[in-house]
This record gives C-alpha cells, sequence and structure tokens, in this order.
C-alpha cells in the first residue's frame, strides 16, 4: 500500500473540522469537503480561531498555522477528494446519508484509496459492503473535541485487510494519536462503556436520585472526570447519545441497554444539547 499522504475529510462539522485541524497540522494535504459552503466557512473559521489561539499560548508559530493552512483546501463537490489516499467520512450520523456517500467515493475515488468512517456507532462491516472494496474500508473513530484528545478507536470490519488496519493505525500515529484496536460489534469499545454509563445518568437524574448539577459534582469530585456525564451528554448532543444507545439496544439485544424516557422526551423536544442552546443545561 503507497504510504498516507493526502487526507480527504467529507463533513465540515464539528468532528470534520477537527479531523481537518489535525490532519494539516500533521503535514497531510488535506480536502475539507462539505456540501454546504457555509458549513465548509464555518469549519475552516474555527480552525483558523483554534490556530491563532495556539499561537497566542504560544504553542506553536505563525510560520506554523501558515503551513497548516496551506496544507487545507477545501470543496464543495466530493470530487475534490478523489485524489486522496486516505479518505475520513465524518458526516452525519445515518445509515442513508453514509452508504450514500461511500457509493459516491466508491465510485471517484482511486481503486487504491482507503476509505474510513468517523461513524461512533454503525456497523463498517455494513458500511463497507456497500462498496466493492471492502477490504479497503475502516473505521477510524476520533474523540470530540478532536485536536484535544488523544485517542484514535480503530475498527476492523469483517473483510478490513491487515494492510489497510496497519496504514490507518500509522496515519493516526501520524496524526498524533494512540490507536486502539477493536471488533465491528455495535458501540464498538468506547461508546460501549461510555453511553451506558451516561443513560445512567439521566435515569439517576429521572427517578429523582439526584439534580442535574449534583450528578455531574459528584462524577466530577468524586470520578475525577473532566466532566459530569450530564454536561458530557448536552457537549456530545443528545440525538446522537440517543442514537447509539439504540444501536446498543438493538445490536446487542439486552434491555440493560435501553435508552432512558428522558433522553427520548428531550430528544423529541429539541432539547439536543449545547447545538441546538439547550439540554440538560441551557447555554
Ligand atoms: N476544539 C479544540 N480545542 C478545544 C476545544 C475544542 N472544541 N475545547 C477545548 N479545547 C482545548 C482548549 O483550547 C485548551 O487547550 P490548552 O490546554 O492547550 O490551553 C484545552 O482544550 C482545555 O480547554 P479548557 O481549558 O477551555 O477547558 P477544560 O479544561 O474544561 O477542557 C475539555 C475542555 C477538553 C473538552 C474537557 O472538558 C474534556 O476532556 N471533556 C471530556 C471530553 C470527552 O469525554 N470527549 C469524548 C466524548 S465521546 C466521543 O467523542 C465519541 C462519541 O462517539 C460520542
Amino acid at each position: 500500500m503507497s504510504k498516507i499522504q493526502s487526507i480527504g475529510v467529507v463533513g465540515a462539522g464539528q468532528m470534520g473540522r477537527g479531523i481537518a485541524q489535525v490532519a494539516a497540522m500533521s503535514g497531510f494535504q488535506t480536502v475539507m469537503f462539505d456540501i454546504s459552503s457555509e458549513g465548509l466557512e464555518k469549519g475552516l473559521d474555527f480552525i483558523k480561531k483554534q490556530l491563532d489561539r495556539g499561537v497566542e499560548k504560544g504553542k506553536f508559530d505563525q510560520a506554523f498555522v501558515d503551513q497548516t493552512l496551506g496544507n487545507i483546501t477545501t470543496s464543495t463537490s466530493l470530487d475534490g477528494v478523489k485524489d486522496c489516499d486516505l479518505i475520513v467520512e465524518a458526516a452525519t450520523e445515518n445509515k442513508e446519508i453514509k452508504f450514500k456517500i461511500f457509493k459516491d467515493l466508491d465510485e471517484i475515488a482511486k481503486k487504491e484509496a482507503i476509505l474510513a468512517t468517523n461513524t461512533s456507532s454503525i456497523s463498517i462491516t455494513e458500511i463497507a459492503a456497500v462498496t466493492s472494496r471492502p477490504a479497503q474500508v475502516a473505521g477510524m473513530h476520533f474523540m470530540n473535541p478532536v485536536p484535544v484528545m488523544k485517542l484514535v478507536e480503530g475498527i476492523r470490519g469483517l473483510e478490513t485487510s491487515d494492510e489497510v488496519f496497519k496504514a490507518v493505525e500509522e496515519t493516526s500515529q501520524k496524526m498524533g494519536k494512540t490507536f486502539i484496536k477493536v471488533n465491528d460489534v455495535a458501540g464498538f469499545a468506547i461508546n460501549r462503556i461510555l453511553m451506558p454509563m451516561i443513560n445512567e445518568a439521566v435515569y439517576a437524574h429521572y427517578e429523582g436520585v439526584a439534580s442535574v448539577e449534583d450528578i455531574d459534582t459528584g462524577m466530577k469530585l468524586g470520578c475525577n472526570q473532566p466532566m459530569g456525564p450530564l454536561e458530557l451528554a448536552d457537549f456530545i448532543g443528545l440525538d446522537t447519545c440517543l442514537a447509539i444507545m439504540e444501536v446498543l439496544h438493538e445490536g446487542l439485544g439486552d434491555t440493560k441497554y435501553r435508552p432512558c424516557p428522558l433522553l427520548k422526551k428531550y430528544v423529541l423536544a429539541g432539547r439536543m444539547g449545547r447545538k441546538s442552546g439547550r439540554g440538560f443545561y441551557e447555554y
């Protein structure tokens, strides 16, 4: 497999822009794609602000910022990523949308390109199956905020080849991340463990065990978590938390993964967390 030198990122949202930023900072030629030009502009603006902040804090100099920004190009056409060695999809967490993107990527990307997905819950094997190159498809699950969190959860689909998985591991390491190897089972490893904790915190509040603030304070001060579970749920997005719990519930078939009715109610009400201005807290 030829060396990965260029990375295409599909989606300029919270995750996509973070992945593009880290890829460009690590010296990869990076193409950030989004169907919305406004979304692309916002994503690029966010990256610029993060980089400026890095200069203010003395983490790197202006020359590094210029070099990093020089590594990024943007495109509102998926064709923009067609020459990339590795394409990381970070679009909306919706099966049909991801299947469509992978079918399109399979058609336009060069035949040796690796197609990776940042999905937090959809089966890699199933995504790979919509392409004609399932051996070249893998999961690359970054954590939010991508520039800060040091992990990439690497997920091997049924057909992912050793060579491709190794290339994904090496690329993650070049991006400064620690890579863990996980098999393709509902929720993978991180969300299999994290989401039931968040869901349990929602139940604890729902059943009157403690207030939102006290649950979060308890887990922050009592268990040294950087954010309490309900604050973290707002940060991730309550719709995303619910979608992952549903995948765990359906995929593993155990009632212990039943999403809390309060989580469902908040999502129905449009209380998605930070991104909508209201979740367990108001923003
Ligand atoms: N993008 C980039 N950098 C960010 C950032 C963002 N959105 N938010 C914070 N940072 C940076 C800051 O610039 C700061 O950098 P320096 O240390 O270099 O100054 C650093 O992070 C710390 O930030 P703050 O001092 O402002 O705030 P903090 O100390 O409260 O930390 C936090 C913020 C890093 C988000 C911390 O609260 C944290 O680690 N929270 C838990 C995050 C977590 O668990 N993420 C995983 C979510 S699960 C997931 O992503 C997977 C999934 O599938 C759902």
